[in-house]
């Protein structure tokens, strides 16, 4: 029988079911799956579940320029520690990554600090040189509204060219679909005031406009938040859409205040409860977290004045995961939206048990559940808008065939990689 370095054994879930395997793992990467295999090292774990490790498409790790809220490597561990085995960064830090160059240093400053693997998204502006940034990006970012950050383009008429780049490049444009046209700038005080000034519409009237002005592109619509804009986003032709576990799970009733100011809002029950039942029916590609961390500090200015955005790698699998098993969601439609999907919108080959993926997986064992409690998260903005929410946890978290994470203590090298600029 053949020996590969590591076996990692246990109920695996292997084409949509779970089954007594061994993964046999050489390099990093998945080179057989057998009912029994050698390896030089094993790791068996018994009758607890092993599941491909989420990809969470969209974090804001806040480095360089604004990491007394995240950097990479509190980031990153907080991803590992939610099961998620690589993250694809955001480019509103300071500087923005809007030139080969930012990008270069990003990745240094990643790959020397992180703990999971990582892209990064470059952004769209006026005057960008698309083409020299193409190579190292993930994708790329358009941002159709003032939020966080320096990044709003004046209009899609200032970005034709770029997007037409774009577009060669064959990267994916992710685009933050709201109106800037559209947004009501009333002072807020509330999530509801905070909703009215970003509506349904807002949202819907920007994808209309970018699904026109980028028709080339292979468009992805960013945490798409409203029922008004739901049928026109699921029914676009070639967009991928995105949802994120708040806007599914979490509405403007809930008393968050600041901490659940976020753009695009948090909505209605009637916006959450169609999102919920339009994720559950798998007509989503992704979940994202879209993690963006602000420190308690800011989040006690006054309301109009508080940062909008909200941790959440480290809560996304777990809390899907709970789902699964109060019976919510049906475990491939989360698998499919958090692991495979990614993967493949973004070229790259992990989220699946099979060979020649990379092996990242996550240990969990459904009968031990924990409740989400600020206390014990690692993001290092230290606080969640989930607190108290019963969760999953993964027991163990491996990247590239090295156990990152077990029983909830870190270990193995710090080794994240940049899934683009790494030879596969
Ligand atoms: O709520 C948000 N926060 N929405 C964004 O578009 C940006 C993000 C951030 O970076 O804080
Ligand atoms: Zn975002």
């Amino acid at each position: 029988m053949r020996s590969t370095e590591l076996v990692v054994e246990g109920e695996c879930y292997i084409s949509g079911r779970f089954e007594r395997a061994c993964i046999g793992i050489d390099g990093g990467k998945i080179v057989a799956i057998a009912r029994n295999l050698e390896g030089e090292r094993r790791l068996d774990f018994g009758s607890r579940k092993v599941l491909p490790a989420a990809i969470d498409s969209h974090v804001h790790f806040r480095e360089p320029g604004m990491t007394h809220k995240e950097d990479f490597g509190t980031g990153s561990l907080a991803a590992l520690h939610g099961g998620v085995s690589c993250v694809l960064d955001m480019p509103n830090t300071v500087p923005p990554t809007s030139t080969a160059r930012a990008l270069e240093e990003k990745a240094e400053a990643a790959a020397s600090r992180s703990l999971v693997d990582f892209g990064l998204f470059a952004a769209v502006r006026p005057g960008v040189d698309i083409a020299s940034m193409a190579g190292r990006a993930v994708g790329f970012k358009l941002y159709m509204a003032g939020t966080t950050g320096d990044l709003l383009v004046p209009s899609l008429a200032s970005v034709e060219e770029e997007l037409a780049e774009v577009a060669r490049s064959g990267k994916v444009l992710a685009v933050h679909a709201e109106d800037e046209s559209l947004r009501r700038k009333e002072p807020a005080e509330s999530l509801d005031d905070h909703m009215r000034n970003r509506t349904g519409d807002c949202e819907a009237s920007a994808v209309r406009k970018v699904a026109k002005a980028a028709e080339a592109c292979r468009l992805h619509i960013c945490h798409v938040s409203s029922r008004d804009s739901l049928p026109l986003v699921l029914g676009q032709p070639r967009a991928t859409a995105e949802v994120t576990p708040h806007h599914i799970l979490l509405d403007r009733d809930r008393p968050l205040g600041t901490y659940g100011k976020v753009n695009p809002p948090l909505r209605t029950r009637a916006d959450r409860q169609a999102l919920f039942l339009a994720f559950k029916e798998g007509r989503f590609d992704t979940m994202a977290s879209d993690h963006a961390p602000h420190t308690i500090d800011e989040k006690k200015e006054d309301f109009d004045f508080a940062p909008s955005g909200m941790p959440g790698v480290e809560t996304m699998f777990p809390v899907m995961l709970q789902h699964v098993r109060d019976r919510h969601l049906a475990l491939a439609t989360v698998v499919k939206a958090l692991c495979e999907r990614p993967g493949e919108i973004f070229g790259i080959r992990k989220g699946r048990i099979d060979t020649g993926y990379d092996a990242d997986l996550v240990v969990v064992d459904f009968m031990e559940g924990r409740e989400v409690r600020a206390d014990n998260l690692y993001s290092k903005c230290g606080w969640t808008a989930y607190e108290g929410m019963p969760a999953v946890f993964p027991k163990a978290v491996i990247v590239r065939g090295e156990l990152m994470m077990n029983d909830g203590e870190q270990e193995g090298e710090r080794h994240g990689r940049d899934v683009v600029a790494s030879d596969g």
